[in-house]
């Protein structure tokens, strides 16, 4: 089978592996063909070698997460999935998944659920990452409620997209941060107020919030707790929490570190098909494009989700 992979960490180290071997189906596991697959900022992390490196991968690794695609067989013990069923999840590497930038790909079945009736494929493979951390993060990590001010980062990004629908669903008034062309989009989504990270100071703009949702990192994380307010909560994406910014301004911080699951992914089938989250695919790339494609992921200035479709729409 056609596969992208890689043969060591470091940048322009994608090959594109016309004889990859095809992955086994194993006990607990199921075998996919894989319809399209979503592209995220830890997939070119990966490939530059950004995984914890105590523990030993050998090559070649076949790159990528989330996916979307059709059930071809199942292993000994799997009873929810049968042949020929539209699933999508993730079958990432470090999970125990075979790589999804492949036409077939062999992950548990505890990554997987069914894909929202509504969705296409390509669809369906953009949401897993972005939709269950911020799913994850509004609900179990925040405990948004309804009536309260949250700021969220990079509305425009793939995890602040799905954010700001979600908080927006569950009652809660929604400043973003992104690039000031992307003010309509934001609008469309939900937002009620946009702040051009370009050219304003957000901390100046927005006080007593009651949470912050950080996709940014760094110095983006340290300025938004003056946007706090006592007792407030910012949850970050990227930065382990800063004590010395707690203690001073009487704030929570937490690290969001997303696993994918069945349950998760099925909250998210739900909100997609009751209308309450959709998803902009920014640009479509062909599995033999992937290394461009994470190259637009990283470069380019995204709105909403890059993917690589290995089948036909329909
Ligand atoms: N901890 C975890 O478990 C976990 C899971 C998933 C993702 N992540 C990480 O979370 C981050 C976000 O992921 P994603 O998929 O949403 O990435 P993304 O789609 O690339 O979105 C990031 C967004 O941030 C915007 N941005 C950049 N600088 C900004 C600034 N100073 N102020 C406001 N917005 C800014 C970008 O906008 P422009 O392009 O217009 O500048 C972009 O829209 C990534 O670093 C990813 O690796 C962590």
């Amino acid at each position: 089978m056609k596969a992208a992979q890689i043969n060591e960490y470091g940048t322009d180290v994608v090959e594109i592996n016309n004889n990859a071997g095809m992955p086994a189906t194993s006990p607990g596991k199921v075998l996919v063909k894989v319809h399209a697959a979503g592209v995220n900022p830890f997939d070119w992390k990966i490939c530059e070698g950004y995984v914890n490196q105590s523990r030993k991968f050998s090559f070649p690794i076949t790159i990528g997460g989330d996916f979307a695609g059709t059930v071809i067989d199942v292993g000994e013990g799997v009873v929810q999935y049968e042949k020929g069923d539209s699933v999508y999840g993730s079958g990432l590497f470090l999970s125990g998944g075979s790589g999804t930038f492949a036409q077939f790909v062999s992950t548990g079945e505890n990554l997987l659920a069914m894909k929202p009736e509504k969705a296409s494929y390509q669809e369906a493979a953009a949401l897993p990452l972005v939709g269950v951390s911020a799913l994850d993060v509004l609900s179990h990590k925040m405990k948004l409620q309804k009536g309260q001010k949250i700021l969220i980062h990079g509305g425009s990004g793939g995890i602040g997209s799905m954010a700001i629908q979600i908080a927006k669903h569950m009652g809660a008034y929604v400043a973003t941060t992104a690039r000031k062309d992307r003010a309509l989009y934001l609008e469309d989504l939900g937002a009620d107020e946009i702040i051009d990270y370009k050219e304003e100071i957000f901390e100046e703009k927005l006080q007593e919030y009651d949470a912050v949702f950080d996709t940014v990192g760094t110095e983006t994380y340290r300025r938004s707790f003056q946007v706090l307010r006592k007792g407030g909560i910012i949850v970050s994406m990227l930065e382990q929490p800063d004590k010395e910014l707690m203690d001073r301004y009487h704030v929570n911080s937490l690290a969001q570190s997303t696993r994918i699951t069945s349950d998760s992914l099925r909250k998210l089938s739900g909100l997609f098909d009751n209308g309450v989250i959709r998803v902009s695919i920014d640009r479509v790339f062909s599995l033999d494009e992937a290394a461009h494609a994470l190259e637009y992921q990283r470069n380019g200035t995204v709105k909403g989700k890059v993917v690589i479709a290995l089948l036909q729409e329909g």
